[in-house]
């Protein structure tokens, strides 16, 4: 049986469907039960936090994937289903991480996490990508309402990634054994700057400008919207860390699924409704604003 936990997020709701697709019974340990069950899935409802429910799930569990939400607990809650798994036998973690970095605190936490699974002698497979593309969707209502979007790296290139491709880069980790003791930096094709996403949006008709900000400024930004001051250090040192070391395309897509990463282009293409004004929400909705 594979465990997944983060089944409900971005990179775990694309696994789901992919895994439901193999032979091997698939389990989601879930807090809320979806809407929109994926056929084939049994959920538990549970919190990765309280230790029956981890257990309970566990059982019978042989291979887990683990995609825990950034926030204040996620050390503690990753490491418990590190221990957790170690206990019940599980033979291989499927690790949703970070590139390697010690600048960037989510950064160490996952290297952390990593070498607590290394330190259990589970067997693993880290899967390190860079930003979503998906991410940008939190940015879309702001596009949407003023036609621009800020940030601090000016024209230094960011490695993204669809988060479907890190589901299918998942998805061959828990059924084959090809990806076994790897830590894959995944990216998409091409490192895209702010404003060359900028000009992608608008040759797609969307007329978009990027504005880039001193950190300082893009601090104060967020903090008059509300962001947890966890999530502003993270964006700032994310930023930073785009503008002092250079991002370059990793081949690990295409050398684990045997299919080439998806563009952005097509990504906001598909996804053009929600940057204009008719497909778009209120800017400044329920969840956090962050190009990270
Ligand atoms: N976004 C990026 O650009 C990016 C880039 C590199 C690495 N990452 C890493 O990717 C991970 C996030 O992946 P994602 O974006 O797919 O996740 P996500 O969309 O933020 O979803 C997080 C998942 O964690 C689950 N979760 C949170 N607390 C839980 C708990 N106590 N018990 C059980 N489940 C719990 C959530 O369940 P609920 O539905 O119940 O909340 C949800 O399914 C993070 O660790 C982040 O550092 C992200």
């Amino acid at each position: 049986m594979i465990l997944v936990i983060g089944g409900t997020g971005t990179v775990g709701a694309a696994l789901l469907p992919r895994l439901a697709a193999h032979p091997a019974p698939v389990t989601a340990l879930v807090r809320t039960r979806p809407a929109h069950p994926v056929p084939g899935v049994r959920y538990l409802v549970g919190d990765a936090g309280e230790p029956n429910a981890l257990r309970t799930a566990l059982t019978g569990a042989e291979q887990v994937f683990l995609a825990m939400g950034n926030g204040p607990r996620q050390r503690e809650l990753e490491l418990a289903v590190v221990d957790a798994s170690a206990r019940a036998g599980v033979h291989h973690l499927v690790k949703l991480s970070a590139p390697a970095t010690d600048t960037v605190a989510v950064a160490r936490l996952h290297r952390d996490v990593e070498h607590a699974v290394v330190a259990a002698r589970i067997d693993h497979t880290f899967l390190r990508p860079y930003a979503f593309h998906q991410n940008l969707l939190r940015l879309a209502p702001m596009i949407a309402h003023t036609g621009m979007f800020t940030g601090t790296t000016g024209d230094h290139p960011l490695n993204m990634v669809d988060a479907r491709d890190i589901a299918d880069v998942a998805t061959v980790a828990l059924t084959t054994t090809s990806t076994r003791g790897q830590s894959l930096v995944l990216t998409g094709p091409e490192a895209l700057s702010y404003p060359q996403v900028a000009d992608l949006l608008t040759s797609l008709g969307r007329p978009t400008r990027y504005v880039d900000l001193p950190p300082e400024r893009l601090r104060h930004d967020l903090d008059r919207m509300g962001q947890p001051s966890w999530l502003v250090d993270h964006i700032l040192e994310i930023q930073n860390l785009t503008r002092t070391h250079r991002e370059t395309p990793t081949t690990a897509v295409r050398a684990v699924t045997g299919h080439e990463p998806r563009g952005l282009a097509d990504f906001l293409r598909e996804h053009l409704p929600a940057f204009t004004s008719q497909g778009a929400a209120r800017p400044g909705g329920e969840r956090p604003i962050t190009t990270t």
